[in-house]
């Protein structure tokens, strides 16, 4: 018999045999800030209707900064929107450990104090991970552990708008920062590093949530991956029960 492609028999089948909480699901969500990731995500756990759903937010792993960068992020001066301003190392890190069934410790960031805070959140054994930020599809060792890539797209001034009310409403900013930060950094890098991730996504979403037909593809698909690997798993227990009872 063989599992995971290797016919080494009996014993090699059991060190390599993963149980299925060791195969998480892991899909990629990335586009413009304010382009609606958020509640994409939300809306596709709904949608889903699975017990062991997490959305992992790449915000979670934004680097600490040092003094001096920290004084130019409250004057709306500190590039956030480009990849060096991400801890990937980190990132791929703990979706490796989720990879291999273990649990992870997941920074908790703060956009008010532009910085992580003393507690984390713990992930432990979910079925399905959606990671979601700006930066979701840009790491080659990312693209490797996603099952599923999406690309959520918006309007520039739509995005623009819903960034000014939530940062207004939720991340402690006024508007003129928030608008000066758009034009020196966000508007840009967009251009530069955000929007060329559209080339390696499977799925792009025109008008986020409001759009049912992409939702509804989008939530088969992942539903269809997840039959395929149950499927998968209980071939591979199948097997080991007939190896354990020909010993
Ligand atoms: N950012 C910030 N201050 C920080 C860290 C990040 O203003 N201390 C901003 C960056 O400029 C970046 C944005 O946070 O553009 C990333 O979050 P965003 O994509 O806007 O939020 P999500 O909720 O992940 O996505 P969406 O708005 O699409 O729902």
């Amino acid at each position: 018999p063989v599992v995971n492609g290797e016919a080494d028999g009996t014993i090699a089948m059991r060190a390599h045999y993963a149980p299925p909480w060791a195969d998480v699901s892991i899909i990629g969500l990335a586009g413009s800030s304010g382009s609606g990731k958020s509640t994409l995500s939300q809306a596709i756990v709904r949608k889903l209707n699975l017990p062991w759903v997490v959305i992992l937010s790449i915000d979670s792993f934004y680097k600490t900064l040092d003094p001096e960068s920290h004084k130019a992020a409250f004057r709306n001066e500190y590039d956030f929107d480009a990849p060096d301003a991400i801890d990937f190392d980190v990132l791929v890190e703990k979706l490796r450990e989720l990879k291999a069934g273990k649990r992870a410790e997941i920074p908790i960031y703060s956009f008010e104090k532009h910085a992580r805070i003393d507690r984390t959140t713990e992930i432990y054994s979910p079925h399905v991970i959606v990671l979601e930020g700006i930066f979701a599809l840009y790491d080659p060792r990312v693209l490797d552990l996603l099952d599923m890539k999406i690309f959520c797209e918006a309007d520039a001034d739509t995005c623009l708008s819903r960034r000014i009310l939530r940062d207004v409403r939720d991340r402690g900013r006024d508007v003129e920062g928030i608008i000066k930060q758009w034009f020196s950094f966000v508007k840009p890098n967009f251009q530069k590093y955000v929007d060329p991730q559209r080339d390696v996504a499977d799925i792009i979403v025109p008008r986020g949530v409001e759009n049912h037909v992409a939702m509804s593809m989008v939530v088969q698909f992942i539903e269809r991956k997840l039959l395929e690997k149950s499927t998968h798993h209980r071939a591979a227990l199948k097997s080991l029960e007939v190896g354990a009872q020909s010993e």
